[in-house]
């Protein structure tokens, strides 16, 4: 019996109300010496892709609808789903929405948002390039605020996420920047803190994604170090993205 035959022997017995099953002693015969392998093992299971190959930015808000899916949908005003170019070369990825984001339905448009704007658009300036904030696009790891503005749990996150996946699917941009530890974690898979991570490229699938500081801990930041270190790293990205 395989391990899906199982699964579904199990769920079998759980449906009609057996709760707990014993295994039976077997006395198992002598192994023969196991035979030079003859069959090829079976191909991997193909499993459905998290993305339709032909998703687009509205099939996904149309499948999220008035989602319901976690418990962060009690609290929310508006889904924030993303804002920018569906074409851009470059995603920033946050933790999730706060306040203001709640109330207008676009990310990063608080204090920490008039700073990432600041951030972008000055460093392309400075560095000679010509970007607006409408050029990049913005989105979350989760798409409604989380209360008090907690970090998102690791269910909330992902159930979210599968949209996420989808979103970057369908943009398929050049680099991703992943705005803090949250959304370092949840995209890189790497559990360092963000202080380790800054600054590195990691891969979310194919695509090159550099981590740096979350603009709300930018305005909390006491020494300048943090913002200078956050400036050196959205260079980097933006010469890897635009030269
Ligand atoms: N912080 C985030 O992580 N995302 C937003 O959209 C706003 C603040």
């Amino acid at each position: 019996m395989d391990a899906e035959q199982l699964r579904q022997y199990l769920e079998f017995y759980q449906d009609l109300g057996v709760k707990s099953l014993y295994r039976r002693t077997v006395v198992a015969p002598a192994a023969p010496a196991a035979p030079a392998v003859e069959v090829a093992p079976p191909a991997p299971m193909e499993l459905p892709p998290l993305a339709p190959s032909d998703d687009t930015l509205l099939k996904i808000i149309q499948d999220i609808g008035d989602c319901r899916r976690c418990k962060l949908h009690e609290g929310r005003n508006k889904i924030v789903f993303g804002v920018g170019n569906e074409q851009a070369p470059l995603v920033f990825v946050g933790e999730g929405p706060g306040a203001d984001e709640d109330a207008q339905g676009i990310p990063f448009v608080g204090r920490a948002g008039q700073l990432l704007t600041q951030m972008i658009e000055g460093t392309a300036r400075k560095e000679g390039m010509n970007l607006l904030r409408n050029d990049i696009y913005i989105a979350n790891v989760v798409k409604c605020r989380p209360p008090e503005n907690r970090t998102p749990e690791p269910e909330e996150m992902e159930i979210c996420g599968q949209f996420l996946h989808r979103q970057l699917m369908a943009i398929r941009p050049k680099a991703i920047c992943a705005l803090g530890g949250t959304a370092a974690r949840a995209l890189t898979g790497h559990k360092e803190g963000v202080t380790k991570m800054r600054g590195k490229w990691f891969k979310w699938q194919d695509i090159p994604v550099m981590v740096t500081y979350h603009p709300s801990y930018l305005l909390r930041a006491y020494n300048v170090e943090p913002k200078r270190e956050a400036w050196e790293d959205l260079k980097k990205l933006l010469h890897y993205v635009y030269d």
